[in-house]
């Protein structure tokens, strides 16, 4: 069997290190596009290298641009490359501008798609990603649910041919890489353990209006009068900061630029707690028994947001919610057993 596997924003790139590993065990031969939709060094090379992920077979090197421009783009460069390497199937992650690019070049030239991370839904409807995930989900093949509320999801949608739950292979990367996570890096940012927050923040609809994105960050700066807050920043997020003229309000963070798995899954274990809007971060602080305030009017991980671990807030309600004593306890096990590589690969193969 011969696959082609398309990554190229940050979390796609996390995701393919335990795919390409099992895919390497079963003796599958994998063909690895990166569409090149992030390039800073921080953004992507360094996944690369720290998760021990081959070099990709191809790098369209399409980097940035307005939505269409983008996703044409890829769709242009990756239909080449499918139509020069004939694979059986076609593989791609989560819910990027790479990720539907490639299911429509897939589902257009006949190649069976695979989704990994199907069925995650969230509101509001007209946000990108949502976008992206309902196409890629309706012109994909093989679905592989990271959660049973995924599964669901699709069944609402008439999807139950080819659909799989099989946990989240971000549980497999962490479980497998938790021995090499950075436990001192803290001490570099001059943080205490246990006493600082671990803040991302990149979604278009808190970043690019600067309205909403003053008020964010007028509610974290009177959150950091009371809690440390370490600020991994986005590109997105500095140039819109920068932009807007609002660099007032992150005196008091302690910044860094954007970091590699290993670092920042060290930092989370390390903190007091969370704040982010990713839809990754929201599951690794989970994964690491952190608590974690979700910056979004709604998540595809709800599971652990309905069990009361994680919560849902707004520029109006943040600094109560991150501040509040916290109640609710430990939901185990929402995600799978740790083996979800080895599942998708075993049915890739049926
Ligand atoms: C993308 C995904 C989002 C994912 C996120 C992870 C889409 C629609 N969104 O959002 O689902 O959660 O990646 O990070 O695909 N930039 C750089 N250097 C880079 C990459 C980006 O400077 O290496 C800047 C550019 O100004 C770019 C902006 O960041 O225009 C946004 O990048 P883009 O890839 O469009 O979306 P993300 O916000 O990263």
């Amino acid at each position: 069997m011969r696959l082609v596997s398309l990554v190229g924003a940050r979390p796609q790139i996390i995701k393919e290190a335990i795919i390409c590993k099992e895919l390497q065990k079963a003796k599958i031969d994998e063909i690895l596009v990166n569409s090149g939709q992030h390039y800073d060094r921080n953004m992507s090379d360094i996944f690369f290298e720290t998760l021990d992920i081959k070099v990709p077979d191809y790098n369209l090197g399409v980097g940035s641009g307005l939505h269409g421009e983008m996703t044409g783009k890829i769709m242009i460069e990756f239909e080449r490359v499918v139509l020069k390497e004939k694979p059986d199937a076609i593989l791609v992650y989560g819910d990027t501008n790479t990720t539907l690019a490639g299911a429509l070049v897939g589902a257009k030239l006949k190649i069976p798609v695979a989704h990994v991370e199907a069925g995650i839904r969230q509101e509001p409807k007209d946000m990108p990603e949502e976008i992206n995930r309902v196409v890629t989900d309706h012109v994909s093949s093989l679905l592989f649910c990271p959660s049973e509320l995924a599964v669901r999801n699709l069944e609402r949608e008439g999807i139950t041919k080819g659909v799989y739950f099989v946990g989240d292979v971000m549980y497999d990367l962490y479980k497998i890489m938790e021995p090499k996570f950075e436990d001192e890096a803290y001490k570099e940012y001059g943080l205490e353990d246990g006493k600082y927050i671990v803040l991302t923040l990149h979604r278009d609809f808190n970043v690019d209006n600067k309205e909403k994105l003053e008020k964010i960050l007028k509610a974290l700066d009177e959150i950091s009068k009371k809690k440390v807050i370490f600020f991994t920043i986005h590109p997105r997020t500095k140039k819109r900061i920068s932009e807007f003229g609002l660099e007032k309000y992150t005196n008091n963070f302690v910044m860094s630029e954007p970091i590699d798995y290993l670092r920042l899954m060290g930092l989370v274990r390390h903190s007091w707690k969370v704040i982010t809007d990713s839809g990754g971060l929201q599951k690794e602080a989970y994964f690491g028994k952190k608590r974690c305030i979700v910056l979004m009017p709604d998540t595809g991980w709800r599971e652990i947001v309905d069990s009361g671990w994680n919560e849902l807030a707004n520029e109006d309600t943040l600094f109560e919610k991150v501040l509040s004593e916290d109640d609710g306890t430990y939901p185990e096990n929402l995600y799978g057993d740790g083996r979800t590589g080895e599942k998708i690969v075993q049915i890739l193969m049926q």
